[in-house]
């Protein structure tokens, strides 16, 4: 029996975590769904693998080699990805008639995989789901065989959904229907399905039995894959002792990969950290006070005198040097912030399109200089050296929105509204 594993998939549900690898190699409890499927697959005897691979494919490819180098391995390409059924149609060759197991690269399911093995049927896992019209479902008879399967029907007539586990005794049969669907362009929702190949195949005769997996992990999207990740390591958990790591106190379940440096932190519970990971809080560390006053803005609001005071006293920093950096940058602010800000760009660009000009009819309507607050507290005026849209100067930004080609009179409008604003109720 072969295995194959589709993990083609772009994993866009699962971005920004999917751009720099594809998401079979997403850490899970400290391991990958692609480590935890061949685990299985493997424990049950299976010994040859087809992996069919696609975004980010030399990932999967140099992954398998390093971490199973004595795993039996084949890497089929999927160039233009155009579904499950698809890419399985591309392992016919490799496949040679033989029976396969198929599982989806980002499923894990625990079930019996030895007994599904020697099952003498073809087999199809499922679980039951309160909502099924985002899967593919299985209708099963009463004497226990699939009588259809279809893929994420409008109104389903069964709560049983497929969760991308099978196997498929008549191969032959399935490369077929595959090909029929694919020449006759039958896709469901826009994609060449596995569902409708084995559909195809029960409506032929194939005798299919379902199984019913304990539990499904969904790691395909961001929603839940932290909840499958506390949930996985409730068994993959390693146990950590929190005297390893200097001034840390671990929560289990975590797991912690190896070489580590963890310092001055509390870790946990269900988190997971990958090898060579350094975790050290930088607050006490000089070289953070850009850092550590933008917390303390982002806190507080503005930066007062006290506020500098305690972060150098902290970071052990003279107190000239933090007033320098927070002056120095137009970002902190060192008093009380007014309702509605407007920052102007004096850039070059903006300053030869009329910036000076806006700057003293705003300075002249508001009473106050830029750089500075109305005596009402409604209105900071704040400058910017180039906000990046110098062909549409001039520019401001008011209220952290962009007002771009601003004439005296729309800027002059704006503050009329805000300074006279009613006051906000308690
Ligand atoms: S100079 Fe004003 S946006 Fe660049």
């Amino acid at each position: 029996m072969k295995a194959i594993i589709p993990v083609a998939g772009a994993g866009t549900k699962l971005r920004p975590h999917s751009y720099s690898q594809p998401k079979a190699l997403i850490p899970l409890a400290g391991r990958t769904v692609l480590s935890i499927i061949i685990d299985q697959l493997q424990s049950a005897g299976i010994r040859e693998f087809i992996f069919i691979v696609g975004y980010l494919g030399d990932k999967i490819q140099d992954y398998v080699t390093d971490k199973y180098p004595d795993l039996q391995a084949h890497y089929v390409h999927q160039v233009d990805r155009q579904g499950v059924g698809h890419a399985i149609r591309l392992t016919k060759s490799l496949v040679n008639q033989d029976e396969v197991f198929v599982v989806l690269g980002d499923t894990i399911c625990e079930y019996d995989v030895q007994e599904v093995v020697n099952s003498p049927y073809s087999m199809i896992g499922v679980r039951k789901v309160d909502d099924p019209r985002d899967f593919g479902v299985a209708e099963i008879g009463e004497d226990g065989f699939i009588s259809h399967v279809v893929e994420k029907p409008h109104i389903p007539k069964s709560n049983m959904a497929l969760v991308g586990v099978y196997k498929l005794k008549e191969s032959d049969q399935m490369f077929q229907c595959l090909e029929n669907n694919i020449r006759q362009g039958l896709r469901s929702h826009g994609e060449y399905s596995l569902t409708d190949a084995l559909d195809c195949m029960i409506q032929m005769g194939a005798r299919f039995q379902s199984f019913v997996v304990e539990n499904w992990f969904d790691c395909g999207r961001k929603e839940t894959i932290l909840e499958s990740n506390a949930l996985l390591l409730k068994k993959y958990a390693t146990p950590a002792d929190s005297s390893a790591f200097e001034n840390t106190v671990i929560i289990p379940p975590v797991s912690i990969g190896t070489n580590c440096v963890i310092k001055n932190s509390i870790i946990g519970p269900n988190v997971s950290i990958g090898e060579q990971t350094t975790l050290v809080p930088n607050r006490r560390n000089g070289h953070a006070l850009i850092e550590v006053l933008h917390t303390a803005q982002n806190v507080f609001g503005f930066l007062e005198d006290d506020i500098l005071l305690y972060i150098a006293h902290a970071l052990k920093r003279p107190l000239s040097q933090v007033y320098g950096v927070a002056t120095f940058y137009h970002y902190f602010r060192l008093k009380p912030p007014g309702r509605h800000t407007f920052v102007l760009c004096q850039g070059t660009a903006c300053y030869v399109k009329g910036a000076p000009q806006l700057q003293r009819a705003v300075e002249h309507r508001c009473g106050v200089r830029f750089g500075e607050t109305t005596k009402d507290g409604k209105v900071s005026l704040l400058t910017a050296r180039c906000v990046g849209s110098c062909g549409l100067a001039p520019v401001a930004v008011v209220d952290e929105q962009m007002a771009p080609k601003l004439s005296e009179a729309d800027a002059l409008a704006r503050l009329e509204r805000w300074l006279t604003e009613l006051e906000p109720g308690p």
